[in-house]
């Protein structure tokens, strides 16, 4: 990406000019192979997220091709937020993606849509990605659940239990090389761990038994609210590209 357009995007994302020229200047290229790749910590694999019953047959949609896994969540009925939602939101982008974005759950604009990250974190999401040099098409978006919660409360236990087959699901058939967890809802669901964002962010973890590497960052609607966390997210997209650059 040339640096100008480059530059755009991160001024979309607050970054600060200081930290923008050292930043262009260390990484002109946006996927570099040449960096080694990040360590990754493997200390504390977290179990996989099935520790809660899922009422949906896991084994069932286990075994579904991805048209088959679109229409099973389209009729979805597992539980009660099928009775309020106006869309399910499957996810978008390629189903070939290197890089699978996971959000928490759709939002009124998402519902609306039927899409994920339409709103105005979504717009933020765009940029980051367009900063790393992704579009939004080239990457495949989805969430923890695939319908919106009433009020944009966070999702149940339960809620999650019962989508979570779905996702794991569509993990499978894209088989991203690397999964970007956006937000505490969505990495401590995918890490089943307690620990704060700001504790699971700066690092490699792996994706349960699927040993997919992920990547922490910020919410893009938190980062809304507090712009000054946007440095610390940037340092997250490089890791990004840096684990991308390794993993093949
Ligand atoms: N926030 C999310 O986590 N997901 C969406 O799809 C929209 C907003």
């Amino acid at each position: 990406m040339q640096d100008e357009r480059r530059n755009a995007y991160l001024d979309a994302m607050g970054i600060t000019r200081w930290r923008r020229r050292a930043v262009v200047s260390a990484d002109a290229d946006p996927r570099p192979s040449a960096s080694p790749p990040a360590p990754v910590d493997t200390s504390g694999v977290p179990p996989a997220p099935e520790a809660v019953e899922p009422a949906v047959a896991a084994d069932d949609v286990s075994t579904l091709d991805w048209d088959a896994l679109r229409q099973r969540v389209a009729a979805c009925t597992a539980c009660p937020l099928h009775e309020t939602r106006t869309h399910t939101v499957f996810g978008v982008g390629d189903p070939e993606a290197d890089l699978m974005v996971i959000g928490e759950a759709p939002g009124a604009d998402e519902d609306r849509q039927g899409e994920p990250f339409v709103g105005r974190a979504g717009q933020l999401l765009n940029e980051m990605l367009r900063a790393i040099g992704l579009r939004r098409e080239q990457v495949f978006i989805a969430n923890i659940l695939k319908c919106r919660p009433p009020g944009n409360r966070d999702p149940r236990p339960e809620e999650v239990a019962r989508c979570m087959p779905y996702l794991r699901r569509q993990i499978e058939l894209i088989r991203p090389r690397l999964l970007l967890s956006v937000g505490r809802i969505s990495a401590q669901n995918l890490l089943q761990t307690d620990t704060p964002v700001g504790r699971l962010r700066g690092r490699v973890h792996r994706f349960g038994e699927t040993g997919i590497p992920l990547v922490v960052t910020y919410h893009p609607a938190y980062l809304l609210r507090s712009p000054e966390q946007k440095a610390k997210a940037w340092d997250d997209l490089q890791l990004v590209l840096r684990t991308l650059g390794g993993v093949r």
